[in-house]
């Protein structure tokens, strides 16, 4: 059912615009997943906070509405390559209808810590 999905954009490492589909209710990692965009790096821990590769760069007002994120998320975003104020976890990221045609910018490079 399209119902269930949204349409996001997603900027790889290389500044390329992609569209993708984003399930509701599942998280940003799986997006990209689901899209199977090729993006080097991405999700090496498969959304278990062991990792920082899946950090993405929101725009602030979108950035501001989403929840808090939790202390094992932040201790990951410390390690994230490029890390800005509007920096987060894809993995930890819940799609939700309002964040259609959110855009979503994969920095150029990662820090895989494992
Ligand atoms: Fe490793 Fe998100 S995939 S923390």
């Amino acid at each position: 059912n399209s119902n269930n999905y949204i349409n996001v954009t997603i900027i790889d490492r290389d500044e390329k615009l992609i569209n993708a589909k984003a399930k509701i209710g599942s998280n940003m990692l799986d997006v990209v997943l689901d899209n199977k965009l090729d993006i080097d790096g991405f999700g090496a821990c498969e959304g278990t906070l062991a990792c920082s590769t899946c950090h993405v760069v929101l725009d602030s007002e979108n950035y501001k509405t989403l929840p808090e994120p939790v202390e094992e998320e932040n201790d990951m975003l410390d390690l994230a390559f490029g890390l800005t104020p509007t920096s987060r976890l894809a993995c930890q990221i819940i799609v939700e209808p309002r964040m259609k045609d959110w855009i979503f910018v994969v920095p150029k490079d990662v820090n895989d810590q494992r």
